[in-house]
């Protein structure tokens, strides 16, 4: 059975916007037969990587020097095939989660490679992480807001030899329900939420137009940007 690490680095945890996307994408996946461990990093006490020397690399290759919440981690993330880090757009993420992803070094080789001009490494031997992907919401309008999470996501796969599946966005999410329940919009990014889980298993990559039907606009832009206008408080 295939397995993958699904990390949410909302601070809203399950209550967020992340969820609502991550949620019905991870049930696509089980669906498809993928046995899937969900952490939330705003649980995990993970502490800043403080590390002068680059013990993981150059002292004990594959082991961290601080001990905290990353040790139930570095477990799974050792077995999984399929790694999805799921965030909001944070300018560009929320702390906590880039905290995990600096504390995902001890699973990379330390021997450096010069790969397409750039200086690169490589998972080690026993991480079997072969794909990683982004599943990500945020508040503003257009998909270009995307772009500094997708390429830090991407610049991980990429580093680390493995592939980058695929950026799974939605913008403006909060349109996506009414008075806290879902619109018929929200349902239909929902059920493309799973299918696209679903297909990332199942084919081993998701579909453009799945993709597209998740991150389609929900609403002009001016009107979107009226609504968070009319927030701000009269003096
Ligand atoms: C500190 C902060 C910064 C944010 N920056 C952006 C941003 O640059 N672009 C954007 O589209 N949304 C931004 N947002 C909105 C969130 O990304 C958006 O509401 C997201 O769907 C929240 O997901 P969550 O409920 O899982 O936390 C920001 C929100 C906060 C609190």
């Amino acid at each position: 059975m295939t397995k993958a690490v699904a990390i949410n680095g909302s601070p809203r945890k399950q209550a967020g916007d992340t969820a609502m996307l991550l949620t019905p994408f991870i049930q696509g996946m089980k669906d498809a037969g993928c046995d899937v461990d969900l952490f939330y990093a705003a649980e995990l006490k993970v502490k800043s990587c403080n590390c002068p020397n680059m013990y993981c690399w150059y002292k004990k290759p594959g082991n961290c020097c601080l001990k905290d919440d990353m040790d139930l981690l570095y477990p799974p993330l050792r077995e999984a095939e399929i790694l999805i880090l799921a965030t909001p757009v944070y300018v560009p993420l929320p702390g906590e989660m880039q905290n995990v992803i600096n504390r995902l070094c001890p699973l990379m080789e330390p021997l450096l490679e010069f790969r397409d001009d750039r200086t690169r490494a490589r998972f080690r031997k026993d991480v079997k992480i072969s794909k990683i992907l982004l599943v990500s919401t945020g508040g503003w309008w257009e998909k270009g807001n995307f772009d500094t999470v997708t390429r830090i996501v991407r610049e991980l796969a990429e580093d680390a030899s493995a592939q980058f599946a695929g950026a799974v966005i939605r913008p403006h999410a909060f349109m996506m329900k009414q008075d806290g329940k879902l619109t018929s919009d929200g349902e239909a990014i929902i059920a493309a939420a799973k299918k696209a889980g679903k297909e990332l298993v199942q084919d081993g990559a998701i579909n453009h137009e799945t993709l597209d039907t998740i991150s389609r606009p929900l609403i002009p832009e001016s009107e979107l940007r009226n609504i968070y206008n009319s927030l701000i408080p009269q003096q």
